[in-house]
């Protein structure tokens, strides 16, 4: 008997730390998955996919595609149930914010929706957006007065005010949700706030990895933003996909800064006592922001503890020599 395997899908970006716990749990449930990366003659960022592949019962491929690429992503789609687009910049400095952030955000994100409206076998697009089109960093506050909720739209951040980012991530799922209104295929939106937890991959870049290291290695101190796990992110994507009356937008978050910097790195130093790690700087502002309700009423999504989310990050960064951490003599 052939063996048991699901729809085929696509996810962009394949290389990121988001994508890469997507494709994880794809695979996990036997998806034939087609994954889109810029080069894919880049072993090392390729590597724990290619493993990942191997012992899942899934399968994986590989598909060259850059989001700013104008028709890149059509042959890819054909065949697909869902796609799963993620892959978007994520930085917050830029000198060219426009040209390194917003159009491959906005100008991506049209791309990959236009190559799926013109495929009949592509019933659902789920987008990674993010809360930051929810809420600016200098933003309104809530529609309701109290918390965040789907129904907010980031309508304060600009490039002006160093939110290039933030706009990238509003404008594109903007335009999503223009595209889906005009296409037979369904939209959801997944809006996570800052995304933390265990990485597979070797490489360092990237502002969530960037973030663990820069604490670990003694270079930064774990601030207060409201988090939420790489597991729970990836697995609100494929929920979103498979459960017919998802829809909508949905926010996956803390609701509040929680921990507060100097419990997560009593957290940390009691997990891993050889190593020397800076105490932190509880943040007095840890009031709650963000209604998730929504994820977990609908998608039956359940959190991650923040405590697993930050040992099990810091656990795998130090064991795939991501952060190299002085020790204490
Ligand atoms: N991490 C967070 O805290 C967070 C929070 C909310 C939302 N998000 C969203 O989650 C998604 C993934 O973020 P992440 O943290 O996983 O970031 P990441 O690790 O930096 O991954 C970003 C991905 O986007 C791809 N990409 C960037 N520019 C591209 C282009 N021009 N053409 C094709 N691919 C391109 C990258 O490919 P290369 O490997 O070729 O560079 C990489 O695969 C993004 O949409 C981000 O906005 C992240």
């Amino acid at each position: 008997m052939a063996p048991f395997s699901r729809a085929t899908v696509c996810v962009t970006g394949g290389t990121g730390f988001v994508a890469s716990e997507l494709i994880k749990q794809l695979l996990e449930k036997a998806y034939t998955v087609k994954t889109t990366v810029r080069n894919p003659d880049d072993d090392e960022k390729l590597l724990h996919l290619k493993a990942l592949a191997e012992g899942l019962p899934g399968s994986l491929s590989f598909h060259k595609a850059d989001l700013l690429e104008r028709g890149a992503f059509d042959s890819v789609v054909q065949g697909c149930t869902y796609i799963f687009h993620t892959a978007s910049p994520f930085f917050i400095d830029s000198d060219d914010p426009q040209k390194a952030l917003i159009d491959p955000a906005v100008k991506g994100t049209e791309n990959v929706l236009q190559s799926a409206a013109k495929v009949s076998s592509v019933s659902r697009v789920v987008l990674t957006s993010s809360v930051a089109a929810v809420q600016g960093n200098f933003g309104a506050p809530p529609k309701n007065g109290k918390l965040y909720t789907e129904e907010d739209w980031n309508e304060t951040s600009t490039i002006e005010k160093g939110q290039a980012y933030h706009l990238s991530k509003t404008l594109a799922e903007k335009a999503a949700w223009k595209l889906a209104k005009a296409s037979k295929f369904e939209l959801v939106t997944i809006c996570p706030n800052f995304v933390l937890g265990p990485v597979m991959s070797r490489r360092s870049s990237g502002t969530s990895i960037g973030y663990m290291k820069g604490y670990l290695e003694g270079r930064g101190s774990l601030g207060s933003s409201a988090n939420c796990d790489v597991r729970d992110v990836a697995k609100a994507h494929v929920l979103a996909a498979e459960i017919p009356s998802a829809s909508g937008r949905y926010i996956i978050s803390e609701p509040a800064p929680v921990p507060a910097a100097k419990q997560a790195s009593e957290w940390l130093q009691a997990a891993f006592p050889s190593v020397k790690l800076s105490t932190g700087e509880d943040s007095k502002d840890t009031k709650e922001l963000f209604d998730n309700s929504k994820a977990a009423k609908e998608l039956g999504l359940n959190l991650t503890s923040p405590k697993s989310t930050l040992v099990d990050m810091a656990a795998t960064m130090m064991a795939l020599g991501i952060a190299k951490p002085t020790t204490k003599h």
